[in-house]
């Protein structure tokens, strides 16, 4: 369709749209989309400010990032304006966002109680430490059985434990009965349903599972969850399925156009289950792999919570629907990606951007034996080795720059490998091709790398946006909205484009062998006991300078993936 000729004399005739709020841990969107060939219509973002109070610390305000939904929503409704397109066909909004994110709230006078402790955030390392001290053989692991998860500060319960204990406020309504705890879309969705006058307080099963209170068999919190972390159940939000009407958007005085008002609010969705929704792979083996600052590799397991062996977690990947079943994900993550390019641009100065990255190790085609370990800051599945630092290595006189640039995107593809490998010897089905999503994904010569190493195709969708389209999908899809139907040929508009593998397998294998030899040399680097930490907690991260922590996501996936397979 030709938005601007048709645009210019009258209304375009659409058929039902519908939203997703994307409430990233750097950013907020407003996307809406063409419910019946999932084009993206228009969208805003607006960035949100991170706060570092201490070392490790990260904070978000949670009035900001309310008053960043709001600021979207109604940009958007201005740019759909002006390409004549009726804001009333918007039939359904849906939330994805960061997860593990902690907020609390006093649900009397509506205002948060103290800053949202994001993901990222390492207060509650010791915290996280004598816990698993506590247990019996100091097992991270200790709770995982109910959980899927290991004992870690990346997850709510830590963080909520310490709002308790810390924040005066949040201990005296707690005590009083007028707290409410949620992750950043409980908030979002108790604000936008009304807040104090009538707010909805839910989550879903996907944001419900990484808060260490949740059982991911019984689909509920946990009783005895809660009362290993000392944490009243009354302050928690209903748990309901990522896709169902939770509440209406009501006329609210920040949102002048009230344009959305009324509009039912009808799917949530966690960051990466939303991406595992927007690609459409809601079969079990199915895998999608988001390249940003970090990796994120999720792989639908099906009716089946599988746990791994190999360091992985075991998460909810989506329930859409009140009587549908819950869908499980393992899930692996890279913690160096986009972060390597960062560091090649900000660290070494040896390119000006991504682009000139790709066009350096395009002109050589080959790293020429050079490889580039990244483990900055350690190493992680299936590894699983804090004394790791990072190498570039197997360097000739005849080495520069066009092969380190080229080695830097293989390491990417690399580490990427290894972690579907652990996936394959876990859910013991090796996976016949990989869907990818996320900025680097722009990168053609690293994602035709990518498929020569995995020696399988790799299929990247023309929409880059598949987050917020999953969140929208499960929004359109819910019982009484019921305008985007979940099967895959109502989607056949959504075109992709494929990478099949290259080379042969043999090359393949040969540079992945040389790849996991660097990885040996880039071991037992650091074996000193961390520095300037003096109350003798040993962890990784004390001898990470600031800087590391401002990277975003990169230590966290680090902290998680550390404390996920160090047994
Ligand atoms: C929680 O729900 C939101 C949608 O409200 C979603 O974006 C987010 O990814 C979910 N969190 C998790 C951990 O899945
Ligand atoms: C690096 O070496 C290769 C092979 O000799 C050459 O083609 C390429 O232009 C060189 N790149 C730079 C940046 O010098």
């Amino acid at each position: 369709m030709n938005d601007t000729m048709a645009a210019s004399s009258h209304r375009i005739m659409l058929g039902p749209l519908v939203a997703a709020i994307d409430q990233g841990t750097s950013s907020t969107r407003f996307l809406v989309f063409n419910a019946k060939t999932a084009e993206l219509l228009s969208h805003h973002q607006v960035e949100i400010k991170q706060s570092f109070p201490k070392e490790g610390w990260v904070e978000e305000d949670p009035k900001e990032i309310l008053q960043s939904v709001f600021e979207c929503m109604e940009r958007t409704c201005e740019k759909l304006t002006q390409l004549n397109i009726d804001i009333s066909n918007i039939k359904a909004i849906g939330v994805t966002n960061q997860r593990e994110t902690t907020l609390v709230w006093d649900k009397e006078t509506g205002e948060p109680l103290y800053n949202a402790i994001v993901w990222l955030d390492l207060r509650t390392q010791s915290t996280v430490e004598r816990l698993i001290n506590k247990t019996p053989g100091r097992n991270k692991n200790h709770l995982k059985h109910k959980t899927g998860l290991p004992i870690s500060t990346y997850f709510s319960a830590v963080k909520l434990r310490w709002l308790m204990d810390n924040v005066d406020e949040v201990h005296e309504a707690v005590v009083s009965h007028r707290a409410m705890f949620g992750t950043v879309d409980s908030w979002l969705i108790w604000c936008l349903t009304g807040g104090k006058s009538g707010g909805v307080h839910c989550t879903d099963v996907t944001n419900a599972s990484r808060t260490m209170l949740f059982n991911i068999h019984t689909l509920e919190w946990d009783p005895e969850l809660c009362k290993y972390f000392g944490i009243p159940m009354e302050i928690l939000p209903r748990v309901r399925s990522s896709s169902e009407i939770y509440g209406l958007m009501k006329i609210c005085s920040s949102l002048k156009s009230g344009a959305l008002s009324g509009i039912p609010i009808s799917g949530c969705l966690g960051d990466q289950s939303a991406a595992l929704v927007g690609q459409m792979c809601f079969q079990d083996g199915q895998a999608k792999n988001t390249y940003g600052t970090g990796c994120f590799l999720l792989r639908n397991t099906g009716a089946k919570p599988v746990m791994s062996d190999h360091g992985l977690l075991t998460t909810v990947a989506y329930k859409l629907g009140r009587d549908k079943p819950a869908c499980y994900a393992l899930e692996g993550s890279v913690a160096i990606a986009g972060a390597v390019v960062r560091w090649l641009q900000d660290n070494l100065g040896i390119i000006g951007s991504s682009e000139e990255l790709e066009k350096l190790a395009a002109s050589v085609g080959t790293s020429y034996g050079c490889y580039f370990v990244p483990a900055f800051s350690g190493l992680y599945a299936p590894y699983w080795e804090p004394s790791a630092r990072g190498i570039i290595c197997g360097l000739t006189q005849f080495t520069n720059k066009s092969h380190v640039a080229f080695a830097a995107l293989e390491a990417v593809c690399f580490q990427t490998r290894e972690i579907l490998d652990a996936m394959n010897q876990d859910s013991g089905i090796p996976l016949t091709q990989l869907q990818v999503d996320g900025g680097m994904t722009s990168n053609r010569l690293l994602m035709q790398l990518q498929a020569d190493i995995l020696c399988i195709p790799v299929v990247k969708p023309s929409m880059p946006e598949t987050t917020a389209l999953g969140a929208a999908m499960a929004a359109g899809a819910a019982e009484g909205v019921s305008v985007w139907s979940l099967s895959p040929e109502d989607l056949s508009e959504v075109t992709s484009e494929k990478f099949e593998p290259q080379i042969n397998p043999e090359e393949s294998e040969f540079r992945y062998a040389r790849w996991k030899k660097a990885v040996q040399k880039s071991m037992n680097w650091e074996t000193t006991e961390p520095v300037g930490n003096g109350n003798g907690e040993s962890s990784i991260f004390s001898s990470v300078p600031l800087g590391f922590y401002i990277m975003g996501s990169m230590l966290m996936l680090i902290g998680a993936n550390y404390l996920a397979g160090h047994d």
